[in-house]
């Protein structure tokens, strides 16, 4: 009902809208109609009422719940169902609930904070509330386990791309999915998946954008997208535009194939050319990263000439 709420206010083009005229169009009382406006201005949407002349929609919150997500975004698999949480410990642990019962392929699931919130290699990621955008979607592609690396990077693509359209801050990625703005880390991309030895069964994914979070709140080593603009961000809008490009990038991924999708990761990437250390199942490979071979490994070329494929690990810039 809500949601229909809002319908009306929006389709009324900021005008002036009396709580007869509702309660006609949606066939409740007048009590209840003032009964959803009260909880709709507890949800942070600002609705001026007039007596006599009627309600007029004024402000929408910048929260990431799905009647603000939804609202104008077109897509047509990614968001198609939004889940969203005012707390939680990691939206991560919700997704593979949802995903285990069955939720469809690109759902999403959005917190406002995590006490949990995880990182890649059992590191913890901050998330203070309102700040960020913490979400997991739900990926159900038709490929076998030893792909979902490049969902991982074609993730990293999306992200990127979205926060140089909005934000026009020039966002690159550091192999394999780290978010780089200015040299510091301002988003970060989890992959965990349930499959069998053939056939991936889901992948959820974690998308932690540091947005509008102060510099004393973020570890040392890294920024957000205020930090580095000066000015804050609409999550609503980022994460619309986040949302639309993810679906482009995947129907790109699903319909054509990888290729294109590694195109746009080196001409965004951060590593590429550079000196490079990366710790990868115990051993420490040094050299510069020339190139990304065509399963998203990092090519490196050692000292001693030869070169290496790298699938996993943690890079270190060598500078
Ligand atoms: C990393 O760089 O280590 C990955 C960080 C991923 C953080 C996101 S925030 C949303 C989702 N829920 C989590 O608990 N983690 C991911």
């Amino acid at each position: 009902m809500d949601d229909k709420i809002l319908n009306i206010f929006r389709s009324s083009n900021g005008e002036f809208i009396s709580g007869e005229e509702i309660s006609e169009k949606l066939k409740i009382t007048r009590a209840a109609v003032w009964k959803h406006i009260e909880q709709l201005r507890k949800e942070g949407y600002e609705i001026t009422g007039e007596p006599h002349v009627g309600y007029r929609l004024t402000g929408t919150p910048d929260k990431l719940i799905p009647e603000e997500i939804s609202h104008g975004l077109g897509t047509k698999i990614i968001g198609k169902k939004i889940y969203s949480y005012e707390t939680t410990d990691s939206t991560m642990d919700v997704a593979h609930k949802l995903a285990l019962s069955g939720s469809p392929d690109g759902t999403v699931v959005f917190s406002e904070s995590q006490t949990k919130g995880r990182g890649r290699m059992g590191r913890h990621w901050v998330s203070p509330k309102g700040k960020g955008i913490y979400f997991s979607p739900i990926l159900r592609p038709d490929v076998a386990p030893a792909e979902a690396p490049k969902i991982t990077l074609m993730s990293a693509v999306a992200v990127a791309l979205t926060i140089r359209k909005v934000t026009h801050l020039g966002a690159l990625i550091k192999w394999p999915n780290d978010i780089m703005i200015n040299d510091r880390k301002a988003c970060g991309i989890l992959t965990e998946m349930s499959a069998e030895v053939n056939t991936v069964n889901y992948i959820v994914l974690g998308i932690g954008i540091n947005v509008n979070t102060d510099k004393e709140h973020l570890p040392r080593e890294a920024t957000s997208l205020k930090a580095e603009a000066g000015e804050s961000f609409s999550r609503v809008e980022l994460t619309q535009e986040l949302l639309r490009e993810f679906e482009r990038q995947y129907l790109i991924f699903r319909e054509k194939g990888f290729k294109r999708i590694i195109e746009e990761w080196k001409d965004l990437s951060h590593t590429l050319g550079e000196e490079v250390k990366i710790a990868c199942h115990g051993r420490k490979i040094e050299g510069t990263a020339v190139d990304l071979d065509t399963s998203g490994a990092l090519v490196v070329r050692m000292d001693n000439g030869f070169t290496e494929h790298v699938t996993a690990g943690d890079v270190i810039m060598v500078r």
